[in-house]
């Protein structure tokens, strides 16, 4: 499943983010990648230790966790603190997957990669190219939306960023260990409570909406692994 959440951030958000992240150093991308990632990755990004972007993180951190579309789909149970890249002057990602596994920086803790997260935070207008272009089973899709939207899919997904031609493409990125580990039943939860919640604005908390909620419930417990 690929899925654009809207407005994640306000425009206000995306312009203070923006604001100090053009100020902010930036360093060679192929910090944070293994050796296949090496190869084809050429972009810049915020140091993981550098307290600006931890602070940004929590700002994008913070908003995730309010956003009802993206809790829905992403049934997170941990999220890798998200990083910021910037790709310009011809700069690109090519095709690649990312590692099964994490470790958590600064900590001991290691994190399985179930989703993976791009939050666009430059507008389409800002810059040509850039499309991230990822490949599921219905087939590839460049993605490029507007700042403040964020895509969601599955981490096991061949991706790549095409190269930026003009301008600069900003943007965070991070991924996330679900509640639900395979993909299929965690899409399934997610049409259900889309479809209840649907159903719930129509004809409100009647007894059978509240027993389809019940079984929504029942099947997170079933599949959810703490
Ligand atoms: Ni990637």
């Amino acid at each position: 499943m690929l899925l654009h959440v809207p407005e994640v951030l306000t425009r206000g958000q995306v312009a203070d983010l923006r604001g100090r992240l053009d100020a902010a150093d930036w360093v060679d991308g192929r910090a944070t990648v293994g050796a296949q990632g090496a190869q084809v990755k050429r972009n810049r990004q915020l140091d993981e230790f550098a307290p600006v972007g931890q602070e940004l993180g929590r700002v994008v951190l913070k908003a995730l966790l309010a956003n009802p579309l993206y809790m829905s789909a992403a049934l997170p149970l941990r999220h890798m603190p998200p990083l910021f890249n910037r790709y310009e002057g011809g700069e690109h990602y090519g095709p690649h997957v990312d590692g099964a596994i994490r470790s958590v920086p600064g900590t001991t803790l290691q994190m399985r990669t179930d989703l993976s997260c791009t939050l666009f935070l430059a507008g389409p207008d800002e810059y040509d190219g850039g499309e991230l272009e990822i490949v599921d089973t219905y087939g590839t899709h460049a993605v490029k939306l507007p700042a403040g939207d964020l895509v969601l899919y599955p981490s096991s997904s061949l991706h790549r960023v095409h190269p930026v031609t003009r301008g600069a493409r900003v943007a965070s990125f991070f991924w996330v260990q679900s509640l639900v580990r395979d993909t299929a039943r965690r899409q399934m939860l997610f049409e259900l409570d889309q479809n209840i919640q649907a159903l719930r604005e129509q004809v409100g908390d009647v007894e059978a909406v509240l027993g389809l909620t019940g079984q929504y419930h029942n099947l997170v417990r079933m599949w959810s692994e703490l």
